[in-house]
């Protein structure tokens, strides 16, 4: 088998070694009209070939992944499997409002239609329950959850974990009994893309604990930001801010730094200078039963 990662993916190394395939590239040559035109290294006929995406900042990345996917089958390769630490698109699950498109099924209908399989980490999945609700291909979804948990274990004493919002209760709830501390949720009003106003419940209870906010993701920090502020102007200590998937818009990482967080850590599903733990192990294991199955569907049925 060969692994293929994406530009900027090459960093997750490990992934590669741990399915024990060999490691080819992806060119991608950006013509001055902004065409693209992608590449592979190495051979690909009749191999089993996992490709590696980033999809933070997500339409400049989309065309390249579906025409190497397409190059890949065009060469000959035997399956064609996509690895995406972080899915995007998929906060767009629903038509908020009259005209808007659901890009949740609009991507995830593009993705099925080029690879085989797809394993991701922690995708936003709210009011759409599963991804195979939006996948025709087998997608599986690993969770960050036990290595966030590890983190805290390890970094803070007498946590309790907070989600910033009703739609990260799924996280609190996990990470809080896996580390075998509360948990809250605070009530969250998004009043714009960058405008985000945050309810405490009543946390008294638990005073003299430390506040661990946690999220799936950061984007414009308004969330977390908006929760750090709270907890602050509550009397709270600082917060240590954990997320799965730091995608960190202009700005946002300052922002939340500035807002009074004690520490900001993410998954490397991303890449940034917060990242401090490491899904690739998860994300190997995963890979790995997804070709299995691919190449007897019967046995793993
Ligand atoms: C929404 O439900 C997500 O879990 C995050 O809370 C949200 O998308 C974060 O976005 P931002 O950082 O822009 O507030």
């Amino acid at each position: 088998m060969i692994v293929l990662p994406m530009p900027g993916c090459e960093r997750l190394g490990r992934l590669a070694r741990e399915l024990h395939g060999a490691t080819g590239a992806v060119e991608v040559h950006r013509f001055p009209d902004g065409e693209v035109r992608v590449r592979l290294t190495g051979t690909v006929e009749g191999e089993d070939v996992t490709l590696v995406a980033g999809f933070d900042r997500p339409d400049d990345k989309v065309l390249p992944l579906l025409f190497a996917a397409a190059t890949a089958r065009d060469l000959g390769a035997t399956s064609v499997g996509l690895v995406a630490p972080y899915l995007p698109y998929l906060r767009q699950d629903r038509r908020f409002q009259a005209g808007e498109g659901i890009s949740a099924r609009y991507f995830a209908r593009l993705l099925s239609q080029a690879v085989d399989w797809l394993v991701t980490v922690d995708p936003h999945l709210h009011r759409i329950g599963t991804l195979a609700e939006l996948f025709s291909v087998p997608a599986e979804a690993v969770h960050a959850a036990p290595l966030l948990a590890g983190w805290i274990r390890r970094h803070v004493e007498k946590p309790i974990v907070l989600g910033p919002d009703a739609e990260s209760i799924q996280w609190a709830a996990s990470i809080a009994h896996l580390v075998d501390a509360p948990y809250a949720v605070f009530g969250k009003r998004r009043a714009g893309d960058r405008s985000v106003e945050i309810t405490l419940p009543d946390l008294a209870a638990h005073a003299g604990r430390r506040p661990v906010l946690v999220d799936d993701l950061v984007s414009t920090a308004g969330t977390m930001a908006a929760a750090v502020r709270a907890l602050r102007s509550a009397g709270w200590p600082a917060p240590v801010c954990l997320a799965v998937h730091g995608i960190f818009a202009d700005g946002a990482h300052d922002a939340l730094r500035d807002a009074g967080a004690a520490a900001i850590v993410t998954c490397n599903t991303i890449a940034h200078p917060t990242n401090g733990i490491d899904v690739q192990g998860l994300l190997a294991d995963a890979a790995a039963r997804r070709l299995r199955a691919w190449h007897a569907p019967t046995a793993m049925a």
